[in-house]
């Protein structure tokens, strides 16, 4: 039986919805400027909206990833991986996402909350990422997504909407992603600097 307490680890933000609708439409703007950073790795893609004020390599390379950790065989033994990253330096908007759409949310959630890094991201279709966690929660707009794609924290899955709305979940705990649809999911995901989860 499902109960509230269940959902702990995904929260929905009360009083605060975008329009789905713009959002859609300037992702297609930007996509056609700007191509998902792969880093070569199979079904990662990831877009910086925002950087280091005029440091344009903060948005290339490893720092489109971040630190980690994960538990990648029958040992359960926990592992490290990718680059620590200085999130609480990261308030500048990518030039391209000037006067779109996405400069209205990026203001809008950088006056809610205490972010750091703040990107796209691709999932696509028939993929699912490692069994990891993160350093933070993060914050979650969903602008492309499908029945089949789901979220797993711990053994909780949970389906986050395409309709505007913000949910922040505990990265914090082993978590997953995957995109069991045949067309690309695409998130806004920022990194909460604040923890609702861990008090
Ligand atoms: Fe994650």
């Amino acid at each position: 039986m499902a109960n509230a307490s269940m959902f702990e680890d995904f929260y929905q933000v009360p009083d605060l919805k975008f329009d789905i609708q713009k959002l859609r439409g300037d992702l297609k703007d930007i996509l056609e400027k700007k191509k998902f950073n792969t880093l070569g790795i199979s079904h990662f893609g990831a877009i910086m909206m925002n950087q280091i004020p005029g440091d344009k390599s903060s948005t290339t390379g490893h720092n489109v990833r971040g630190v980690y950790w994960t538990k990648p065989d029958d040992t359960g033994k926990e592992v490290q991986r990718d680059q620590k990253i200085d999130e609480e330096k990261y308030c500048e908007l990518v030039p391209e996402f000037r006067n779109t759409y996405f400069e209205e949310v990026y203001n809008k959630l950088k006056k809610k909350f205490k972010l750091g890094r703040v990107r796209i991201l691709q999932k696509e279709p028939r993929s699912t990422l490692s069994w990891h966690k993160d350093p933070e929660p993060r914050l979650h707009i969903p602008i492309i997504t499908n029945p089949g794609c789901s979220m797993v924290i711990e053994n909780v899955a949970k389906h986050l909407p395409a309709d505007g709305k913000v949910w922040i979940t505990n990265n914090t705990k082993y978590h997953n992603f995957f995109n069991g649809g045949e067309q690309n999911r695409i998130h806004i995901v920022a990194c909460m600097l604040e923890d609702r989860f861990n008090k």
